[in-house]
C-alpha cells in the first residue's frame, strides 16, 4: 500500500464501522493555550472525553497532523520524527474494549497484513494506590483474540505508567479537569533485523517490550479514556471512551518489515533529493545517515507547519520552525551539500501530501521564498559563527557563550552544544535552564527599554541597564582574552549605576 492508501483504508475501515470521517485539525491548536502545538490525535477531541456532545455523533475517525516539538533532539535514529500522522478513531461513549481491540487487531492483520506472530501487546498493570485495577478484561480479550489466529504463546504483558495515557503522562503530572486512563499498546517485532536482541525477550531482562533499542516498535495505543482527575483523586467520567491512536509512519515500516520509517514512502522522495543534492548515499555510514534523517524531519516539519501557518521567526511557534530550518541547514553543509537546498525541498513534501492536504501544494511558491530568503540570511551568519567556533578554541561551552552565539549568528542553543560536542568541549552543566534565563532576561530588558524610549525621561534606568548588560558580555570576553578560554561566569548583578561580574578562575588575578 503507499501511504495515501494506507490511510484511506484505515478511514475506510472504520466509516464502515459507523463513524464520522473528520479532516486533520492544524498543527497550531485552535482553542487550546496550554500548548503550541497539536501533539497528539486526541488533543482537538479533548472537550468531548469529558462530555460535551461531538456534532457528528458518537463514532468519528480520522489521521491527524502532530508536531512533538520535545522530540526535536531524538531525531537521528530510525524510528523519531517530529512531524507524523495519527491514526484516529474515537468512541464517545459508545463502543468499548471489547469492539475496539477485535477491530484493531483485524486491521493490523487482515487490513495492513502484519503477521500476528509479529505482534505483541501491554496492558495496565493497575494502581492500588489510586484504586485502579489491573486490566484483566484487556488481557482476556487480546488472548482471546491471538488464539483465534493459533497464537497461545505469551503475547500480553503488564507494565505501570507506560500503560496510562494523559496528555502530561502519569498520573502524577495530571491536574484537575485532566482526563485520562489505562491504555493498551500494540509492538511490532523486527526481530531478526536486529541481532543484538536476538531471541531477548523474556530470556534477557535488559530486553522487554518497552525498551528503547528498537527491536520493538509500539505502532498504536488503545486508550480507554475513563477517569478525570480531580483536586484528591480521580473521577469516573460520566462516559466509558475510546481514544486510539496509531503511528502512520511507524505501521507502514511494520509493513515494510523494515524498522527505519525514512525508507518508508513518506521519506524516501526526500532522502532521494538530499542524495542527488549531496552526492552522498542513504545509508552508507552512520553519520551521514543520520544527518539525512534530522535534515528529512525538519524540513518535512517546516513544510507541513509552514502550510498551517507558522513561519520562522523569534517567537513562540515561529522559532521550532526556525530552528528545524537552521538545524536542517547546518546538517546539509555536514554532508556536503554546498548550494542552497532547503526551498527546493518545499514542492517535495508538497507533492508527497498533495492528496491528503492539499493546502500545502496551494502554498508552495510563499513557503518557498521564506525559506529562501531564511536559508540566506542563516548561511552567512552560520559560516561566521563556525568559523569563530573555529577560532576561539574554546575548551568549554558556557550559556553565557551559547547565548553570544544565539545573538551574533543565530546559533540555535541545540546547534551550538551540538557544535561543542562534535569538537569535544565540555559543556556547562544545566545549560538550556541557564541559556533560557539568559534569554529570557534579555528580553525582558529590551522590553523596558522600548517602553522606556516610548515614555521619555523615564528611559534612562533602564537603558543604562542595557547598557551594563551588554558591558558584562564585553567583559566576559575580554576575561577569556586575557586570562583563559574557561573562565566562567558565576552570576552577575546588574543596577543603573554600575555592573557587577562573578568569574571563577583557577589562579589569584595579578594586578
Ligand atoms: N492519545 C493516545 C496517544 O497520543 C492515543 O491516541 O498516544
Amino acid at each position: 500500500m503507499t501511504p495515501d492508501e494506507l490511510r484511506q483504508a484505515y478511514l475506510d475501515f472504520f466509516a464502515d464501522k459507523k463513524h464520522a470521517i473528520l479532516p486533520s485539525d492544524s498543527l497550531v491548536p485552535e482553542n487550546d493555550p496550554t500548548t503550541l502545538f497539536t501533539g497528539s490525535g486526541m488533543q482537538p477531541l479533548l472537550p468531548y472525553f469529558l462530555g460535551q456532545p461531538h456534532p457528528k455523533g458518537t463514532r468519528v475517525t480520522d489521521s491527524q497532523k502532530c508536531f512533538r516539538s520535545q522530540d526535536i533532539e531524538e531525531v537521528g535514529d530510525n524510528r523519531h520524527t517530529t512531524f507524523f500522522e495519527m491514526l484516529g478513531n474515537w468512541s464517545f461513549g459508545d463502543y468499548f474494549k471489547q469492539e475496539q481491540l477485535k477491530w484493531i487487531f483485524e486491521f493490523f492483520t487482515d487490513i495492513c497484513g502484519l503477521d500476528p506472530q509479529k505482534l505483541y501487546v501491554t496492558v495496565y498493570e493497575g494502581n492500588q494506590e489510586l484504586g485502579i485495577p489491573r486490566d484483566e478484561e484487556a488481557a482476556k480479550i487480546w488472548k482471546k483474540l491471538f488464539a483465534q489466529k493459533g497464537i497461545t504463546d505469551k503475547r500480553v504483558f503488564y507494565y505501570g505508567n507506560e500503560n496510562w495515557w494523559s496528555r502530561v503522562g502519569e498520573p502524577a503530572n495530571m491536574s484537575a479537569g485532566e482526563p485520562g486512563g489505562p491504555d493498551s499498546e500494540v509492538f511490532y517485532d523486527f526481530g531478526d533485523e536486529l541481532k543484538d536482541h536476538e531471541n531477548s525477550l523474556f530470556a534477557d531482562q535488559s530486553c522487554h517490550l518497552n525498551c528503547d533499542c528498537g527491536r520493538y516498535l509500539e505502532i498504536g495505543n488503545n486508550v480507554f479514556m475513563t477517569y478525570a482527575k480531580t483536586e484528591k483523586d480521580y473521577e469516573e467520567l460520566k462516559n466509558k471512551n475510546i481514544d486510539f491512536g496509531g503511528g502512520f509512519e511507524r505501521i507502514l515500516a511494520a509493513m515494510n518489515d523494515d524498522p527505519d520509517v525514512f525508507k518508508t514512502k513518506l521519506f524516501t522522495p526526500i532522502i532521494s533529493y538530499l542524495e542527488k543534492n549531496s552526492g552522498q548515499k542513504y545509508g552508507q555510514d552512520g553519520k551521514i545517515t543520520q544527518a539525512f534523517r534530522v535534515i528529512a524531519d525538519h524540513m518535512k516539519a517546516a513544510v507541513m507547519l509552514a502550510a498551517d501557518g507558522v513561519y520562522p521567526s523569534n517567537k513562540e511557534q515561529g522559532y521550532f520552525s526556525r530552528r528545524l530550518i537552521r538545524r536542517a541547514i547546518r546538517y546539509g553543509q555536514m554532508i556536503g551539500i554546498e548550494n542552497e537546498f532547503v526551498s527546493g525541498l518545499v514542492p517535495v513534501v508538497a507533492k508527497m501530501y498533495q492528496a491528503s492536504y492539499p493546502k500545502v501544494t496551494q502554498q508552495v511558491k510563499h513557503i518557498q521564498q521564506v525559506f529562501e530568503i531564511e536559508e540566506q540570511k542563516f548561511k552567512k551568519a552560520l559560516n561566521k559563527g563556525l568559523r569563530v567556533f573555529e577560532k576561539e578554541t574554546m575548551d568549554c561551552l558556557t550559556s553565557l557563550t551559547a547565548f553570544n552565539f544565539y545573538e551574533s549568528y543565530g546559533f540555535p542553543l541545540e546547534m551550538s552544544i551540538e557544535e561543542a560536542q562534535r569538537r569535544d568541549m565540555q559543556i556547562e552543566e544545566n545549560i538550556e535552564e541557564k541559556f533560557d534565563k539568559l534569554k529570557q532576561s534579555h528580553a525582558d530588558q529590551s522590553r523596558q527599554a522600548a517602553t522606556g524610549k516610548f515614555k521619555g525621561g523615564l528611559g534612562d534606568q533602564s537603558e543604562a541597564t542595557v547598557k551594563y548588560h551588554t558591558a558584562t558580555h564585553l567583559l566576559h570576553a575580554a576575561l577569556r582574552q586575557v586570562l583563559g578560554t574557561c573562565v566562567k561566569q558565576k552570576g552577575s548583578n546588574i543596577n543603573d549605576k554600575r555592573l557587577r561580574f562573578d568569574f571563577s578562575h583557577p589562579r589569584a588575578l595579578t594586578k
